[in-house]
């Protein structure tokens, strides 16, 4: 059934008139292409998408059940069947779930912003050192900066999540352990730079603080008791659960970094902005759902047109590591080659990079302009100042706008040729230089504006490519929350530290040679 879809949308694609002739033979493109939700607008116009082929698309939903997956999502299905667990991290924002989960949801929520509360108010820290990695580190750090945009922190925030020495050198650099609380993250508590880091912070406050130090001490995990063998007071253990995906759990205890930070109120608004987005997937038709139109838009551009990759550039500084955490989201929910059933998938998960614009407009966009395929982009801004510096934003905006109308009108030849005559260039010339300042256009993107970058619109945002994932998900027939493929290099990576300390191992000559670097030199 797919594959006769895929064929029939293939067809449609090879007919398809360029993006710019679209706008002039679909005069509702517009209507149908546009979508809001709330604070946010997502306009897929200019998505080398036809009418037909957004219909074609939709059909491929159904044939692959969106529907009934969607269904089971919400209700809290074991769809991590790799795993044997429920997909529930819209329960967190107050969706889905049974009544035990939403239970469990709202007394540690009680917890967090009781917790919380008191510790803005005791005013004894003046920082919080958050140490975690991958989803236990990405989404904290993307919202800390995108909550900046509303209200300031009450307490400085830093990061440490690297195993290289520096990571935690940097965030420790200059603060007092008598006013820093730190605040281990870990869904597993096995994680090596997520305890090598906590390690170091428990002995930079212990130098000072001696028995005390566990005060200044906290842990968010799913695995409590790893937590208490490391050394963590049980009631300084905050818990979630294995229903929440790492990479999935900012709306946890594992944003309790930004409540203290931000307030508990803020980090609601943020919780409340994902839960209308979820009831906005949960709830709308295919055709007019945000995420739905976002993943299709995804898979018409890798399955059908080919691109293997999507640059994610985010117009505005506050929410510039947008395209870091989505390369965890979706690259380690998406990135597979067999399906749930084991068997061979087509194309999966494109390459999710990016940068803020306009930065990257002085880098890579000249790759995404003229470069052989180029990429598909998803251009995000805000269109409400919160800088107060309204000609900064202007020109901000201006840049964005004209990027994506840019990537799709192109320049043609013919008008470079006019160009370079009227300047009086020799036919010769003409002949060299026109091809090279040629912009063959046609070349797609989504424009997805926030009206004001607040807590909820950005829950919102994030969110949306939350639910974008699942859908692609289903289509592609993969399992988008295990991640078994970062498995490998974690061992390897423990039997090498154990040889750089005396043990006796077998490789291959290339990695024989680079561990000799190490034990031949220690
Ligand atoms: O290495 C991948 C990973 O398992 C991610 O899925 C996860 O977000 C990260 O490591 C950190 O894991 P943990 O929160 O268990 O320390």
């Amino acid at each position: 059934m797919s594959a006769e879809r895929y064929e029939k949308l293939e067809a449609i694609a090879a007919k398809s008139v360029s993006i710019a002739e679209l706008f002039k033979v679909e005069p509702e493109r517009m209507k149908r292409f546009v979508l809001r939700e709330g604070p946010l607008r997502a306009d897929f116009s200019k998505q080398s998408i036809s009418e037909h082929a957004r219909e074609q698309l939709l059909h491929l939903a159904r044939d692959c059940q969106l529907d009934d997956w969607r269904a089971r999502f919400f209700a809290g299905d074991k769809i991590n069947t790799s795993e044997d667990r429920a997909v529930l991290h819209m329960a967190l924002r107050g969706v889905g779930g049974d009544k035990a989960v939403q239970k469990q949801v709202k007394d540690m929520r009680k917890k967090l912003r009781e917790f919380a509360t008191e510790i803005r108010k005791a005013g004894k820290f003046k920082s919080i050192v958050h140490v975690g990695i991958g989803g236990s580190d990405l989404g904290p750090r993307l919202v800390a900066d995108g909550l900046a945009a509303a209200g300031s922190a009450a307490l400085e925030l830093r990061f440490a999540e690297n195993v290289d020495g520096a990571s935690i050198n940097d965030a420790l650099e200059g603060l007092d352990p008598k006013t820093t609380l730190v605040i281990v993250v870990s869904k597993s508590f096995t994680t090596q730079e997520t305890r090598m880091n906590a390690e170091a912070a428990r002995d930079w406050l212990e130098a000072k603080l001696g028995k005390k130090a566990g005060a200044s001490f906290i842990a968010v995990t799913a695995n409590r008791s790893g937590a208490e063998d490391f050394g963590v007071a049980s009631d300084q253990i905050f818990d979630f659960w294995d229903w929440v995906g790492g990479r999935y759990s900012v709306w946890s205890a594992v944003g309790l970094s930004l409540q203290i930070a931000y307030g508990p109120d803020a980090f609601d608004s943020f919780l409340d902005g994902a839960a209308a987005m979820d009831m906005h997937f949960r709830d709308q038709p295919l055709e007019n759902n945000l995420p739905v139109m976002m993943a299709m838009t995804g898979v018409w551009n890798r399955n059908v047109l080919g691109y293997s990759s999507v640059a994610v550039i985010p117009y505005s500084r506050r929410i510039r590591k947008l395209s870091a955490f989505l390369q965890q989201l979706e690259m380690e929910s998406n990135g597979k080659s067999k399906t749930r059933l084991g068997k061979d998938t087509g194309l999966t998960c494109p390459i999710i990079w990016g940068d803020e614009g306009t930065n990257g407009q002085h880098a890579f966009f000249q790759w995404l302009h003229q470069g052989t395929p180029g990429a598909p982009v998803d251009f995000v801004a805000v269109l409400k100042d919160h800088e107060a510096r309204p000609s900064h934003h202007n020109a901000l905006l201006a840049n964005c706008f004209a990027q994506s109308e840019a990537l799709m009108i192109g320049k043609p030849e013919h008008v470079v040729r006019e160009e370079l005559k009227s300047e009086g260039r020799p036919d010769a010339e003409i002949d060299q230089l026109a091809p090279q300042k040629t912009f063959s256009g046609n070349r797609p993107s989504t424009t997805i504006t926030l009206d004001e970058l607040t807590p909820f619109a950005l829950g919102h945002l994030i969110a949306l490519y939350e639910h974008k994932v699942f859908v692609q998900g289903v289509i592609w027939g993969v399992n988008s929350f295990d991640q078994w493929g970062v498995q490998l290099g974690k061992v390897l990576a423990g039997a090498i530290l154990r040889e750089f300390e005396g043990d006796q191992g077998r490789h291959d000559p290339s990695t024989e040679a680079l561990i000799k670097m190490v034990t031949v030199k220690s």
